[in-house]
């Protein structure tokens, strides 16, 4: 207690300034303060080698016996993995230390030092993945899982910013709406005091309505999916990103994607090389992201299919081995459009040329990460969607105002959702999605 009361008094006049690990370079030959946890702590008879983390980064300190007082010693050499600090010292420049900097040591307290009876249950050794999934609230302050939600966050601002300077608007979707988006099957249902709500799959429907009011807009939250498949790819909550805008086409928006994916990758590129270290991502494959994308017809992907040797036949959705075998024709995003209106939902427009396609468009990642991006343009003719919705049984006063914007000022306008976890999995390179959001939600986990 009382260390924990010093602690808060830590930022006094006196005290040198409290620096985040990854700035520490501008404080060379200065002292600082780190406020942090213990990652790891090596001792060499009268020196110790604690290393810090903050969040930001890590940092190798170094305690002389001789050059701290025998408390401070003898707290250091207690410490545990974990436990909660704050350390004083002066920065110096080392070509041999992570990062290139250590910190000489001068003062260390402990906030709450981690019982050597009950350690903190994540080492450096091997875990399991159900074991890591189940500490996922602890998993998070490892270096990997620091380096990959970094990335995530990179990746959204990209969204945003790219979103922001093509002159869309940021204009939120509900969460909790009266019926379906993307077909019945997937729904998630809740009370919703004397009638049934239901979680958004996309917020689409919406962005349509918003797009006649401010002309270009997007969304950007999370959507849910009772999906039954437990695959590398699929969570029951997810986070996608939705432009949507008026006047626009098919081909408008297989440009934007296009273009918000290469800044996408830019900007990780740009910013986030430490990260992708961590990672050992091979960046040459990210480097090459460039338009123009590849675009193929539905038709073309399935030719490729069957040279491939798969038994895909004309007419079905693509699963995910076909979307990993097309994406593998490829070193870019490939973009896949005119898709059978069969397959797809209620709200896609028809080809003019051929009825029985819709004006759909997916965009498949490289390196076998399957779709990204799925979109295209908007039916605009109030009897189509009305057949549609009866046909796909949706309830359709459920959908009298989706139908409104087709009786107000229709006009042809299109959009489409890029899923961020599919993309983060992608760019890092990882196995799964389960580690590209914070706490993630699947067929099997709903816990921490
Ligand atoms: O292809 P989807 O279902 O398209 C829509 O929801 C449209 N209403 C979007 C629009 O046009 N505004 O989903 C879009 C993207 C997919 O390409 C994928 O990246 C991601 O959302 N996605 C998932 N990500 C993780 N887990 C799931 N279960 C996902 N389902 C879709
Ligand atoms: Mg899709």
């Amino acid at each position: 207690m009382s260390e924990a009361a010093s602690a808060s008094a830590a930022q006094t006049e006196s005290q040198p300034p409290i620096v985040p690990i990854d700035q520490i370079a501008r404080w060379e030959g200065k002292p600082v303060t780190i406020r942090g946890w213990l990652y790891n702590l090596r001792a060499s008879g009268k020196i110790l080698f604690p290393i810090f983390r903050d969040g930001t980064g890590l940092l190798q300190g170094v305690i002389v016996q001789k050059a701290v007082s025998p408390e401070v010693f003898a707290r250091a050499k207690e410490l545990t993995q974990e436990s909660s600090l704050i350390v004083r010292g002066t920065v110096r420049a080392d070509t041999r230390a992570h990062g290139g900097y250590e910190l000489d040591v001068s003062d260390l307290q402990v906030l709450q030092l981690v019982p050597v009876t009950d350690p903190f249950p994540i080492t450096p050794k091997e875990h399991g993945v159900e074991f890591l999934m189940d500490r996922r609230h602890l998993w998070l302050r490892s270096q990997r899982q620091n380096a990959i939600l970094r990335i995530r966050h990179e990746i959204s601002k990209a969204c945003r910013d790219f979103l922001d300077q093509e002159g869309y608007l940021l204009v939120d979707a509900p969460i909790l709406t009266p019926a379906a988006c993307e077909g019945t099957t997937t729904l998630f249902e809740t009370d919703y005091f004397e009638e049934k709500a239901y979680l958004t799959q996309s917020g689409q429907l919406y962005s349509e309505a918003t797009c006649a009011a401010f002309g270009k807009v997007y969304c950007f939250g999370p959507t849910f999916r009772a999906e039954k498949s437990k695959t590398r790819r699929h969570l029951t909550e997810f986070w996608m990103v939705e432009p949507e805008a008026a006047f626009a086409t098919l081909d408008d928006m297989m440009d934007l994607a296009e273009r918000m994916v290469t800044y996408i990758v830019k900007q990780v590129l740009a910013n986030r090389r430490r990260e992708l270290a961590t990672l050992e991502r091979d960046v040459s494959k990210l480097e090459g992201i460039e338009p123009p994308f590849p675009r193929i017809t539905y038709d073309e992907a399935v030719e490729i299919l069957k040279r491939k040797g798969s038994a895909y036949e004309w007419g079905g959705d693509f699963g995910g081995t076909d979307e990993t075998l097309l994406g593998e024709e490829f070193t870019k995003p490939v973009l896949v459009h005119r898709f059978p209106a069969a397959i797809k939902a209620f709200y896609m427009e028809p080809d003019p040329e051929r009825p029985e396609l819709a004006l759909g468009v997916d965009m498949l990642a490289p390196e076998g990460y399957g779709e990204i991006i799925g979109g295209g343009q908007r039916a605009a003719d109030l009897n189509l969607l009305l057949r549609r919705i009866e046909e796909q049984k949706l309830p359709k006063e459920a959908f009298d105002w989706y139908l409104d914007l087709r009786k107000y000022g229709a006009v042809p306008h299109a959009g489409f959702g890029m899923g961020i976890e599919r993309v983060v999995a992608w760019i890092c390179k990882l196995e799964h999605v389960r580690e590209t959001i914070p706490f993630p939600r699947m067929l099997y986990r709903l816990r921490p």
